[in-house]
């Protein structure tokens, strides 16, 4: 199998690079080509033939893509889309990376897959007009929504929270969002596996168990042995650009269809931790 990762050079992609090592792999990131180039994709496509493709390339700054909605849909809707006709013209299978942002966080248990989208962000309706676009122009693809990824390739929350550790005595953290830490090496198995079972359709991938971002950081500190104070505040104290979902667990029912069950959110964390340290 010829596998292509566009999205690369980012947190899930630099996982996934590392993780594939059982196929013939290409990485590319937007250097190699802007998925806002219809014309560049295709000819992509063309040259390398890719068996499989992994639309991991996206606009991810929730908070600046409330102020730049543009750049959010012409990367997270048409960039996509682009990508997906290549891939239906030359045969590749696709399978593309969304986001609990989709939903709009007044449920109190776990998004199914077929939950209906009702996005609160200029990120989550990008992202969300993406994967109906998407599922029109290649029924057969693979919708594989995460939440809060974390990983050592790149920002996250674990890696901010330890930073401002070693600084503050205090930290103040959200405690009324609930949804569910995702470890890019977890992610990146669960995606491989995927692919090799010819998935398609929406999956929810996040590792097991929910916490609030208080919680998680808890959990970060605690792991550490540092002495902060982590105190819970609301979103309303923190209040950022772009609104978050106060529930987005998603649930685990059809990556058990395909028989892939991802470790708890603590086991990632403390190899997250471990990875971290080397
Ligand atoms: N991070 C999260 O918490 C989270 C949660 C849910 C879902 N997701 C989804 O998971 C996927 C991976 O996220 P991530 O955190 O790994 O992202 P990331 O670290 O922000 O990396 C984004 C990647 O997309 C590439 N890219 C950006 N604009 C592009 C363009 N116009 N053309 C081609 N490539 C472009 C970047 O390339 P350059 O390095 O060259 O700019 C980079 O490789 C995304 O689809 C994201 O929406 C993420």
């Amino acid at each position: 199998m010829r596998a292509m990762i566009l999205g690369a050079s980012g947190l899930l992609g630099k996982a996934l690079l590392r993780e594939w090592t059982s196929d013939e792999v290409i990485g590319l990131s937007s250097r190699d080509v802007d998925i806002r180039d219809a014309d560049k994709v295709q000819e992509l496509m063309e040259t390398s033939r890719p068996d499989w493709i992994v639309l991991a390339a996206a606009y991810t700054n929730v908070d600046d893509c409330q102020s730049h909605p543009d750049l959010a849909f012409a990367v997270n809707r048409d960039g996509a889309v682009n990508v997906a006709v290549a891939a239906k013209r030359t045969g590749a299978k696709l399978l593309f990376l969304s986001s609990d942002y989709v939903f709009d966080g007044n449920k109190t248990s776990p998004y199914e897959t077929g939950t209906a989208r009702n996005p609160q962000s200029v990120y989550g309706r990008s992202k969300a007009e993406g994967e109906v676009q998407l599922l029109e122009a290649l029924p057969e693809c693979c919708i594989a929504r995460t939440s809060w990824l974390f990983g050592t390739g790149g920002k996250c929350f674990p890696d901010t929270i330890l930073k401002l550790a070693a600084t503050r005595p205090v930290l103040d953290v959200v405690n009324d969002q609930r949804g569910g830490p995702t470890y890019a090496v977890d992610l990146a198995r669960a995606i491989i596996e995927l692919c090799r079972n010819r998935a398609h359709g929406i999956v929810h991938a996040t590792n097991s168990g929910d916490c609030s971002w208080f919680e998680f950081a808890c959990e970060i500190i605690k792991g550490t042995g540092l002495g902060t104070e982590v105190r819970p505040v609301s979103s309303q104290q923190m209040a950022r650009p772009a609104p978050r979902p106060a529930y987005s667990v998603l649930s685990a029912k059809s990556l058990q269809h395909y028989g892939i069950a991802m470790p708890t959110w603590q086991d990632a964390l403390e190899r997250y931790l471990r990875e971290r340290k080397n």
